[in-house]
């Protein structure tokens, strides 16, 4: 699936945008504020429904007008179809074709977003690294969205009978009744989530030592993980197992629970720690291992997607190659060029490009709401 063209109205500092794009790398150069990150935000509006930066609808409209349209083309399988956004400050409608749908029933290409924060999820709190795994189950299994998405409400259920028992909005007999109705089902789908995360861990891993030789072609590390649950490790174990150990953990920890008023247990605690060479990448490696570590574990991430659907996700890289020293930008961006996939890349510096035979590649210049081309 390809996005052809993009075209949009009064969307942030661009008064009308009109993009075609490449199949294969779309090269977006200008200096900063100038509108680079507006445009892969306006892709990822059309595609995911939502922005990936904090934005209310109304500062994603032009300063001073009070509706945006955002508009793309989509080709799949030879089939071509427009895809439109009408955004007011409180309000957005999609429509497939010019007609009124709800967007969960449009077909879109899966995508993933490469920031300098995701670069940054080894030494950022656990929260990023479970993100990173999950991201890998909503986007490549069909199962996993769902599954994600029944844990999130669970969990959220969960912690409101918790709280409410110790704020005593509820009788405390009442509520610890209702908490042990609950658990079973909260149990059962902590367990499948994190017998997924090990699954997908366990997939993944030869397709990450071997980005990460691409990467650091001058040390060849070994790549390895260690999946935490209350400090133990875990891997290569089944959903029985998973499902023992964290009854075993409710009922050691159903005191706290109760005193803290949240829930303790459950892949919402987890962490996954990568290893260099056996080691704990958070204290052994340097800042720039530490990024290779997740470039490496991001092209998996690509690979893997296209081993189980047979073709690649469109990828969004927004200002990450300014954290890369040159060899690993011109690395990536090979790579990402020998491969079928659709990539949006924004950049205040082309010197990678130097180097590159580049073919099937369109590079923009962004220059205070306007874009030009090359050709
Ligand atoms: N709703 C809006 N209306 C007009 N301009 C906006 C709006 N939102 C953001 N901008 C402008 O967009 C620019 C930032 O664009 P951005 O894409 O983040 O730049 P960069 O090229 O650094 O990625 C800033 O100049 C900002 O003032
Ligand atoms: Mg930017």
């Amino acid at each position: 699936m390809k996005i052809r063209q993009l075209i949009t109205t009064n969307f942030r500092n661009f008064d009308a945008l009109n993009i075609q794009f490449s199949d294969r790398l779309n090269i977006f150069v200008g200096q900063n504020g100038n509108g680079k990150t507006n445009i892969l935000e306006a892709i990822y509006f059309l595609i995911e429904g939502d922005s990936f930066r904090y934005s209310r609808y109304d500062t994603l409209i032009q300063e001073n007008k009070n509706e945006a349209y955002l508009r793309c083309l989509l080709e799949n399988k030879d089939l071509d179809y427009s895809l439109k956004i009408n955004l007011t400050a409180k309000t957005k409608t999609f429509l497939l074709n010019d007609k009124k749908v709800s967007q969960s029933n449009v077909p879109l290409p899966p995508l993933i977003l490469f920031s300098p924060e995701s670069l940054n999820s080894i030494k950022e709190s656990s929260d990023h690294r479970r993100q990173l795994l999950d991201q890998i189950l909503v986007q490549t299994f069909s199962y996993g969205k769902k599954l994600v998405n029944e844990f999130k409400k669970a969990l959220k259920t969960r912690n409101k009978i918790l709280k409410d028992i110790l704020q005593e909005k509820i009788d405390r007999e009442m509520g610890i009744k209702t908490l042990e109705s609950v658990n079973p089902i909260f149990i059962r789908l902590a367990a499948e989530l994190t017998f997924m995360r090990l699954e997908a861990l366990k997939n993944i891993k030869p397709e990450v030592q071997k980005s990460l030789h691409q990467i650091h072609t001058e040390n060849q590390a070994e790549f390895d993980y260690s999946y935490i649950i209350s400090e133990q490790s875990f891997k290569e174990v089944s959903k029985e197992k998973i499902e023992e150990f964290l009854l075993k953990r409710l009922t050691e920890l159903s005191f706290a629970e109760l005193k803290s008023g949240t829930s303790l247990i459950g892949p919402q605690k987890h962490d996954v720690l990568f290893l260099y060479n056996g080691k704990d990448s958070r204290f052994f490696c340097s800042q720039g291992q530490q990024r290779s570590i997740i470039l490496a574990f991001k092209m998996a991430q690509i690979v893997y997607h296209h081993r189980v659907h047979g073709f690649y996700p469109v990828l969004l890289l927004d200002d990450v190659l300014s954290e890369l020293d040159l060899a690993k930008q011109e690395s990536l961006i090979s790579t990402l060029n020998q491969i079928e996939t659709q990539t949006f890349v924004t950049t205040t510096d082309t010197t990678f490009l130097k180097k590159l035979h580049m073919e099937k590649s369109q590079v923009f210049h962004v220059s205070q709401g306007a874009i030009s081309t090359d050709c």
